[in-house]
């Protein structure tokens, strides 16, 4: 079977944190975020919950096994993206931009208005790998409550001013 992506299954829920936390080893190459490396995971609780909604990717290899997860729920006519995480050796490999792109297609067929996110403003596989795919930078003065109020809870639990952002992706209307 091919590489692909598809949606996470029930029993996949147990897998993801263990993918989470290597892919968050890409944190150890930037020292005032090396922190991160350690830091608590998606639980799979959470994880569960999420993949009962249909909102939750898993990029699975040749051999049928996952090596990447996106997780996301839909706010109204928002899908917001909580988590995306590629196992540290499968990085660089083109799986995040394709699980991006799923929640991208997702958004499309189901006729949503968006797709957000907060994400690192600086740290290259953050912010810039989500413009190149699309994704506008929400001006804080422009955030809706729902977004302001993320940035404000990830302020709140430490991060330096300005180092979190919140993007957008619209999803192109037809007329
Ligand atoms: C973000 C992440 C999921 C991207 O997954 P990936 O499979 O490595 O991504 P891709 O191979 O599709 O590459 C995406 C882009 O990021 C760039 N990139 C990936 N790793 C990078 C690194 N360590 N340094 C610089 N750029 C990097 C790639 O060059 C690529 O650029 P392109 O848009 O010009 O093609 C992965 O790096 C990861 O799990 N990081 C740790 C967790 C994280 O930061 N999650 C996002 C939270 S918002």
């Amino acid at each position: 079977m091919p590489a692909q992506i598809r949606l996470a299954l029930p029993d996949d829920a147990e897998l993801l944190p263990r993918i989470e936390r290597s892919a968050a080893q890409a944190f150890r190459l930037i020292e005032e975020l090396s922190w991160l490396a350690d830091a608590a995971t998606m639980t799979v609780d959470r994880h569960s919950q999420l993949i009962g909604l249909s909102t939750c990717w898993i990029a699975v290899d040749a051999e049928a096994q996952p090596q990447g997860f996106l997780s996301a729920e839909r706010h109204g006519r928002d899908l917001h993206i909580y988590e995306l995480s590629v196992k540290q050796s499968m990085q660089g490999q083109g799986w995040g931009r394709k699980l991006v792109e799923k929640a991208m297609e997702y958004a499309r067929t189901n006729q949503l208005r968006s797709v957000t996110l907060t994400t690192f403003t600086h740290v290259p596989w953050n912010a810039p790998f989500y413009r190149r795919l699309g994704f506008q930078h929400n001006a804080a003065g422009a955030l809706d409550k729902r977004l302001a109020d993320i940035l404000a809870e990830e302020y709140g639990s430490g991060f330096e001013p300005g180092c979190r952002c919140a993007m957008s992706w619209l999803v192109p209307q037809t007329p």
